[in-house]
């Protein structure tokens, strides 16, 4: 998805436009480019591919400006192209922009009929050209940025210099994220905040409808209908080298080991000491929706909606309140039923997934209390809900999600028991039981990450394959789910996650020699019944990969390999079994040689619907 940094100050620009593109990499991209105010007017340079591109165009000039731009591309209108990377010029004014304008044909063909001259495809393009036409018409920069704006549909975040105005940097956001951060002498916009990490802490997060104008000495914030407006500075705990690899070969392998301390901080504050109590932290209007709700329809995409489907049987078990789970995507094509007796849950580590922001739009329309579960603070959907429960993973670069799933189960199974514990569902001794073996789940986490040197031996032996299946019942049936897309999504192997019972309903004929059958067959319920599953697979010559518990001896003869977890109470283990299921499409995407932390054709925070 497309990143933007921006730069007011002192010092050269340039490179850090480029340290703060890098450090957005993560967001996936096609393109990237600077724009840098130079004397003789605005130098805009742009390539296709990896930064490394960028940087090579770059040696060759002699940038020296202290305001300008930077962006890296992931294309939407139009292919991935130099005349399509932004920055995009209109005259002296040169615009990044994130999101998607809806109207940028009408725009287009109103600007061209006016003797407007386009050289690119994008939408993007309109924005630089509708600020040329207000300045011409006598506006100033930030007159001709706020008139701009009223005229776009759909969603952006901008940032704009101009030759004609070279003191000043303007920003500018619906629908898509921007910070403002704060320096001693320098001011810098960013459409996320590990770009400039390394250079403030202060932030503010811009609302929709919100224009910055940032100079040297700050930023001043107008908003669309409410005028000039004080935003909030966060002060943001994160630092720099939590947002790199911190020793790691990739994002990923750091952020699947550092699930015991994610998990840690999301259950810290939460467990009652002393007493059987589950404090939710999202403040009273949490609380209170937790308590009132009569039913609850959880919306979420991808991992986020493993996590949901989990927190389903979670949630109905324990505090026997009915829940639905969609796929936000879905979610809207169902005229769901809302209202407020049905709570809507989203979840989200990022926060700002388009789907996820426009099923929270039409639960708002339905007035449903709406309650989140994210990792980003500050981020869209968080700010747009009632309450919202951290996760507390910290930031996740990976495009595969991990800790933020491991944190989100925690976090909805801490909802169950706080919702179960307030309907009278759950005694004070059950309660106090389960909080117990939630204490315990950063341990066994910790526990199941010492297989990882066993695991990487498992992943050679599946690496050369085509296509796997992952089966699993029950509360391990999303986990199995969460399984296959982990390795189809960085290895590149075909992989179906499906419910064990369903197999014979289909998917056994794809079984032979070739294919690997991940089952999920720890201790519990279904163990029994995972068993015999195993059997038909191997009755037909299927490589069985079996999860199983350190206690299961005999299941060594029933599976090719075996990945051990540690026998934890059922109910919790889907935290855990999740865990070798990471590893394993880590190391065999390492093994294939793919690109971990940027799989092809995705990105981290998808703000395109
Ligand atoms: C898969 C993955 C995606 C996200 C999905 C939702 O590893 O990361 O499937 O889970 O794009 O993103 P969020 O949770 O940010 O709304």
């Amino acid at each position: 998805m497309c990143g933007i940094v921006g730069y007011i100050g002192r010092q050269p620009c340039t490179p850090i436009l480029v340290e703060g593109l890098k450090r957005l990499e993560y967001r996936g991209y096609d393109s990237a480019g600077v724009a840098v105010v130079e004397a003789g007017g605005v130098r805009v340079v742009r390539s296709v591919g990896k930064l490394a591109a960028l940087e090579e165009k770059l040696r060759g000039t002699e940038l020296k400006g202290t305001v300008g731009v930077g962006h890296t591309r992931w294309a939407t209108h139009g292919r991935p192209s130099e005349e399509n990377a932004h920055p995009h010029a209109a005259g002296e004014v040169v615009v990044v922009h994130n999101g998607i304008i809806e109207n940028y044909l009408e725009l287009r063909g109103e600007l061209s009929a006016a003797g407007h001259e386009f050289l690119s495809e994008t939408d993007t393009e309109v924005i630089p050209h509708l600020i040329q036409r207000f300045l011409r018409d006598g506006a100033d920069l930030e007159e001709a940025l706020r008139q701009t704006i009223a005229r776009l549909d759909g969603s952006y975040a901008v940032a704009v210099v101009s030759a004609a105005d070279p003191d000043r940097l303007l920003a500018a956001r619906r629908a898509s994220p921007l910070v403002v951060g704060l320096g001693e002498g320098e001011t810098f916009v960013a459409s996320d905040i590990p770009a400039v990490l390394g250079h403030t802490r202060r932030f503010i997060f811009l609302e929709d409808g919100d224009l910055a104008v940032c100079t040297r000495e700050g930023v001043r914030i107008t908003h669309a209908d409410q005028g000039p407006v004080d935003r909030e500075v966060h002060v943001v705990q994160w630092t720099p080298a939590m947002a790199e690899k911190g020793g790691y070969k990739h994002f990923m392998q750091k952020e699947i080991f550092e699930q015991p301390r994610a998990l840690a901080d999301t259950l810290s504050g939460r467990l009652g000491a002393g007493r059987a109590a589950v404090h939710l932290d999202g403040g009273d209007q949490a609380d209170e929706i937790a308590r009132r709700i009569g039913r609850l329809h959880i919306v979420a995409c991808g991992t986020s909606y493993h996590a949901g489907l989990v927190g389903k049987y979670w949630i109905e078990g324990i505090a026997r309140v009915p829940v639905e789970v969609s796929l936000a995507s879905e979610f809207r094509y169902q005229d769901p039923i809302l209202g407020p007796e049905t709570g809507l849950l989203l979840i989200s580590q990022s926060g700002e997934t388009a789907d996820t922001l426009a099923a929270l739009a039409e639960g708002r329309e339905k007035g449903a209390p709406i309650l989140s579960i994210c990792n980003v603070v500050g981020s869209s959907i968080p700010r747009a809900s009632d309450a919202v429960l951290y996760t507390h993973a910290g930031p996740e670069i990976g495009v595969a999600s991990t800790k933020a799933f491991t944190t989100q189960l925690a976090t909805l199974y801490l909802l169950a028991l706080h919702m179960g514990a307030a309907r009278g569902r759950l005694s004070a001794e059950d309660l106090a039981e389960r909080i117990e073996a939630v204490r315990a789940v950063p341990g066994a986490v910790e526990r199941s990450l010492e297989s990882d040197p066993h695991i990487e031996t498992v992943a050679r032996s599946i690496m050369d394959a085509t296509s796997s299946l992952f089966l699993g019942r029950g509360l391990q049936f999303p986990i199995a789910l969460e399984g296959a897309l982990k390795l189809k999504e960085i290895s590149y192997i075909h992989a179906e996650g499906y419910a064990a019972g369903e197999m014979k309903h289909g998917p056994i004929a794809l079984v032979d020699e070739d294919l690997p059958v991940v089952a999920l067959s720890p201790q519990g319920a279904t163990y029994e019944k995972m068993r015999s599953n195993i059997q038909e697979v191997r009755a037909r010559r299927g490589r069985v990969i079996a999860v199983a518990s350190e206690s299961d001896a005999e299941i060594a003869d029933h599976a090719e390999s075996v990945l051990r977890v540690p026998d934890f109470d059922p109910e919790l283990l889907p935290i855990v079994s999740v865990v070798p299921l990471q590893l394993l499409a880590y190391h065999t995407a390492v093994l294939k040689g793919t690109d971990v932390d940027q799989p092809r054709n995705l990105a981290k925070s998808v703000t395109v619907e």
